[in-house]
């Protein structure tokens, strides 16, 4: 049985370079490597929708920009399936079988979702006396649903960001129980994270945490290179970094996060000169040295941003390219959208049709009404 891949994203804005390192990269990677049979790129708009009920235009006018930014990020439509999530139903009816199979508690203790709920403010009680809307209850339960994008297609490998670890721990337990209860019929998926520690989670450009557009602290894929620029020249440093002649910190630092998680050794040699606006030598051999010669002391923040910008552009402006060909050809993109969801849908069905069958409830499937009738005459039988 060969491999197959399920992952996607949920379409509430433009991906950003945490998205890249997180889990994109890898996915045009992996495609490109032929090992795997199958693979299925979601754009969750149904899940999108789980906590943007109220604003369906939001959802339906990123489904444009996630998908170009798929491709424009070398994810190749004749190499993988492009498809939107809510145009396969046969997802929502996994989702509500598999509701049975998933405690309230056991929900309550997803971290992920847990993190969320206090995140955007839904109360755990929606008694309307803190002013809090409540947690809606298909926001509380995609864990459940998200195993259902995720068996439908009998994935065996999913390659997300570490945020996606509790999802796929809750999928497992789903199959799992499921096949013990109704026989096997489902695959259980496996994570595959980023090998690299900097793409674990990519901060914000303000040294937070995580790279997030609720925290405005992001460099989007499609930001034209004067704007990585003015981005990259405001990014947190070492706040301790005063002068150019004082030691600097690299950890925590997030413009060294960065180039841990993008420089490649042959920038070191491309990028000798990059001061922007005027040429100045950036002569270091790989990162290493560089972070000495920052911890050292005698290194300032601009050089090492400079540098910085260089890589990231490096990165981005072929997806720039891609991405202005594709802004002009719209129809296609909404062609390899709409190919894609019938094929989805096409391989959901089939599993939807073993999970019945497994579940008993194909009553009308070939040969099993006669059976049943037989069975029942049986018992009615004078
Ligand atoms: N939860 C993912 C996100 O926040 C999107 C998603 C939905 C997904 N279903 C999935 C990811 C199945 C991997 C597998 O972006």
């Amino acid at each position: 049985m060969g491999k197959i891949i399920l992952t996607g994203d949920r379409p509430t804005g433009r991906l950003h370079l945490g998205h890249y390192v997180g889990s994109l990269r890898r996915r045009v990677e992996l495609q490109d490597s032929g090992l795997f049979e199958k693979i299925f790129i979601m754009i969750a708009d149904a899940q999108a929708l789980t906590d943007n009920a109220d604003n369906p235009e939001k959802v339906r006018q990123n489904i444009i920009e996630v998908a170009l930014d798929y491709m424009a990020a070398g994810l190749d439509p004749a190499k993988s399936v492009l498809f939107i999530q809510s145009q396969v139903s046969e997802l929502t009816e996994l989702t509500f079988f598999y509701q049975n199979l998933v405690t309230v508690q056991r929900l309550q203790r997803n971290p992920t979702v847990k993190q969320e709920i206090q995140l955007r403010g839904f109360s755990e009680s929606a008694d309307g006396a803190d002013n809090k809307a409540g947690t809606p209850v298909g926001f509380f339960c995609y864990p459940i649903s998200q195993a259902a994008d995720i068996t439908a297609f009998q994935a065996t490998t999913v390659p997300v960001g570490e945020d996606q670890e509790p999802m796929l721990e809750q999928t497992r337990e789903i199959v799992r129980k499921f096949n013990a209860v109704y026989g096997p019929t489902l695959v259980e998926p496996e994570i595959l994270l980023p090998e690299n520690s900097a793409c674990l989670r990519l901060p914000g450009t303000d040294g937070k945490a995580k790279m997030s557009k609720s925290l405005g602290n992001c460099i989007y894929l499609s930001d034209p290179a004067d704007v990585v620029w003015e981005k990259v020249r405001g990014m947190y440093t070492d706040p301790g970094h005063l002068q150019v002649s004082d030691p600097g910190k690299v950890e925590g630092n997030p413009v060294f996060t960065y180039l841990d998680a993008f420089s490649r050794p042959e920038h070191f040699e491309r990028f000798a000169d990059c001061f922007h606006g005027k040429k100045v030598s950036f002569d270091f051999r790989n990162l290493d040295e560089v972070k000495a010669q920052y911890r050292a002391g005698g290194l300032g923040d601009m050089m090492v941003k400079s540098f910085l910008n260089a890589v990231l552009n490096d990165v981005l402006e072929p997806m720039r390219v891609r991405r202005k060909a594709l802004e002009q050809d719209l129809p296609y993109v909404y062609e390899v959208l709409r190919k894609g969801s019938e094929v989805a849908r096409a391989a959901a069905a089939e599993t939807l049709a073993a999970v019945k069958r497994s579940m008993k409830i194909n009553y009308f499937d070939p040969g099993v009404l006669d059976e049943l009738i037989a069975q029942q005459r049986e018992k009615y039988r004078q």
